[in-house]
């Protein structure tokens, strides 16, 4: 099986990264061969990253206490979904910080992206793979991009179209080839 985990970039109350994130684990649950995990961030509350050392040489020895165990939870996932929004044309800061606190763990694993905002969340997941990339991942080409959400969130659920639906098929099918691949190159197969 491989630990797959969708993980939730926005915090912030009435969030569309919630009921947008619900629905990718509803297709990820069923996914043959995915144990799914939703990762919320608001149940990381990382203070800003602030080790005097920068984390490859910290070996593991954060002055926080939950980064030891966001360590231990990320390094027990074999490939990521980020649901993010778009921020000023960027990242969400909250999501950049969480990436921030960790190397190894995030390396040689595949990443993809559900992004929403009014250009689809486009301008913030061209600044994500160039993190992403950094940290030695492999960011897959195929995304969903939602359109202004806002239209099609109501009573805390998103209603995706047709268009929707099959962008996240295509982007889980290619997330799968390369978690698998990649899983057998760390295990050294
Ligand atoms: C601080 C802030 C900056 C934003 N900047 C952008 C932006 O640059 N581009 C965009 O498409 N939407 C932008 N928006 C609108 C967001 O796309 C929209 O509020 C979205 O729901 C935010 O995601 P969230 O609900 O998960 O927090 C911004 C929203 C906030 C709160």
């Amino acid at each position: 099986m491989l630990n797959i985990a969708v993980i939730l970039g926005t915090t912030r109350p009435n969030r569309a990264s919630g009921p947008i994130g619900k629905w990718v684990m509803e297709h990820a649950a069923k996914k043959e061969g995915w144990n799914a995990e939703l990762i919320d961030l608001r149940d990381w509350p990382l203070p800003f990253f602030n080790e005097p050392q920068p984390v490859m040489a910290l070996n593991g020895e954060y002055s926080v206490p939950l980064a030891k165990e966001w360590s231990k939870k990320i390094a027990g996932m074999d490939a990521f979904i980020v649901v993010t929004a778009e921020y000023n044309h960027g990242y969400p800061a909250v999501l950049k910080n969480a990436l921030d606190y960790l190397y190894a763990e995030w390396t040689n694993k595949p990443v993809a992206f559900v992004a929403y905002g009014n250009a689809g969340g486009a301008r913030s997941v061209e600044q994500l793979r160039e993190v992403v990339g950094e940290l030695q991942m492999h960011d897959i080409r195929e995304a969903v991009h939602v359109m202004a959400p806002w239209f099609a969130i109501k009573d805390e659920a998103f209603t995706q179209g047709e268009v929707y639906e099959k962008k996240l098929g295509m982007t889980l099918s290619q997330l799968d080839w390369w978690a698998k691949l990649l899983k057998d190159g760390r295990d050294g197969k």
